[in-house]
């Protein structure tokens, strides 16, 4: 079990997240303008696609300032179903990022421990995510090792 980092909290992402978690991702990519009727869509299609009668294909969770209230970090783990090894499930970590006021608190750590858990739960027998050079020292202390190399096509 994941040691939970003092003064936060973590949970799923709600619609009335909207300004925390775009504020937060500008620290991943360019985020664009997402307006927050698109941001709710979004959320509620991620909460209504399911894999199982337990388990929901995307897991968007958010790491809370308790204090102040902020999200600290985000990240998604989706579970997919696939027909190799008798129809198992597969975890992708996607869209990882802690903002620049809560990074090098273990906040990173933590969000990859709990999504990782959350997979490992839902029955999937292996987790995996694509990342840049520079995050593989992260990755490394997070438990994940090095396994082949992402290829892109990219439009
Ligand atoms: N290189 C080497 N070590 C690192 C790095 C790094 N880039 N980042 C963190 N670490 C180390 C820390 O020093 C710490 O080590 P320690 O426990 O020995 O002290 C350990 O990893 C845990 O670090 P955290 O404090 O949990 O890291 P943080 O909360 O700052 O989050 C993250 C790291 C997610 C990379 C953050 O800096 C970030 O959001 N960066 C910008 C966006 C990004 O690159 N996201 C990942 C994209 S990949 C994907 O989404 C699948």
């Amino acid at each position: 079990q994941a040691k939970m980092v003092d003064g936060y909290s973590i949970r799923r992402i709600r619609k009335s997240d909207y300004e925390g978690v775009v504020e937060t991702l500008k620290v991943l990519t360019v985020v664009g303008n997402l307006s927050r009727s698109e941001f709710e869509k979004i959320v509620e299609y991620w909460d209504s696609i399911t894999v199982s009668e337990t388990t929901k294909l995307y897991n968007p969770l958010v790491v809370v300032d308790d204090t102040t209230g902020a999200i600290a970090a985000t990240g998604n783990v989706l579970i997919e179903r696939k027909l190799i090894h008798e129809g198992a499930l597969c975890g992708h970590i996607e869209d990882i990022a802690v903002s620049r006021d809560h990074q090098g608190r273990q906040l990173g750590r933590y969000l990859i421990e709990q999504l990782t858990a959350l997979a490992v739960r839902a029955g999937c027998y292996k987790v995996i995510l694509d990342c840049d050079p520079s995050n593989v020292a992260f990755y490394e202390k997070c438990q994940f090792t090095r396994a082949g190399v992402e290829m892109q096509f990219r439009t």
